[in-house]
């Protein structure tokens, strides 16, 4: 387990050590208690949580009060994690002053250590303000799910020569804004590995290979909890799912026999000689 909540200091030591940087999403108490004790460094309260925790079919409808109920339970579970709050879709779109006030609720309501947001050249703007008021941005570039009505679905992104440009030039707007990490999805190995030679900035990566300072994944893809899609990027280390229906349908089974609850090993008994007196108690 990390002893110590790493800085963006320490995040940035790492990258200078070659050493990977652990990033995983996480929604509750439990989760990122487990993530902290495996030893993560970074958690994402991501708005993923929508399709995730909510059952949405996307992020869309996720509201900023959501996403801090849930960044405050992961703050408690994981004191020792780089915790990252994320922007949900409207609450920094509209102006520089929104996206202000919504980056401070997430540092005094849930005690984040960065947020992050969407977008690259067209959301500078916003990038810099935030960091201007003292709270520190980590950009997210490439497939963006917030916008994936306008990239045609949840598709990568720069795969030829003129689109893998337009997000290197993303990358370039988000650091030049002041952002001190970069988050780049479902993008070419080949496109990130240009981005993390070319930017001084972390680089991250979910789903766009190993040429970068570290990996993020979804809780709920990693665990095999999350149901209706598997992207490509996404490996399996365990089947919750399978788990958590087993130990169900195993209860279902010994409600139904009244072979759950044993009386012996899961009840608890009257204190020695109370019975006698309690039933005589109730026939007087
Ligand atoms: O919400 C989230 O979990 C994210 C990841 C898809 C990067 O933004």
């Amino acid at each position: 387990m990390s002893s110590k909540k790493p800085s963006i200091f320490d995040l940035y030591q790492m990258k200078v050590r070659g050493e990977k940087i652990a990033w995983l999403t996480s929604y509750d108490f439990p989760t990122a208690q487990f993530a902290q004790a495996a030893g993560m460094e970074m958690l994402l309260v991501g708005d993923s949580l929508g399709m995730c925790v909510y059952g949405y079919n996307g992020t869309v409808p996720v509201t900023m009060d959501q996403c801090i109920v849930h960044t405050e339970a992961v703050r408690r579970g994981a004191p020792n994690c780089f915790v990252v709050g994320d922007m949900p879709l409207g609450s920094y779109q509209v102006s520089d002053e929104d996206a202000v006030f919504n980056a401070i609720r997430f540092l005094k309501e849930a005690d984040v250590d960065a947020i992050k947001l969407e977008g690259g050249v067209r959301i500078a703007s916003r990038i810099r303000a935030i960091t201007d008021a003292g709270v520190s941005v980590i950009g997210h570039i490439g497939l963006t799910p917030q916008s994936s009505g306008q990239l045609g679905g949840h598709k990568a992104q720069g795969r030829t020569a003129e689109t893998a440009k337009m997000v290197v030039e993303d990358a370039i707007a988000v650091q030049e804004a002041g952002a001190k990490m970069i988050l780049v999805e479902a993008v070419p190995p080949e496109v990130t590995k240009y981005i993390w030679e070319t930017l001084e900035i972390p680089v991250l990566s979910i789903g766009a290979g190993p040429h970068c300072d570290g990996q993020l994944l979804i809780v709920s893809d990693l665990i095999g909890q999350f149901q209706a899609f598997t992207p490509k990027f996404v490996k399996k280390y365990c089947n919750v799912a399978q788990l958590i229906t087993d130990a169900m349908t195993a209860y279902v089974k010994e409600v139904k026999e009244v072979s759950f609850p044993d009386e012996d090993k899961y009840c608890y008994h009257m204190v020695e000689g109370e019975e006698t007196k309690f039933l005589e108690l109730m026939n007087k």
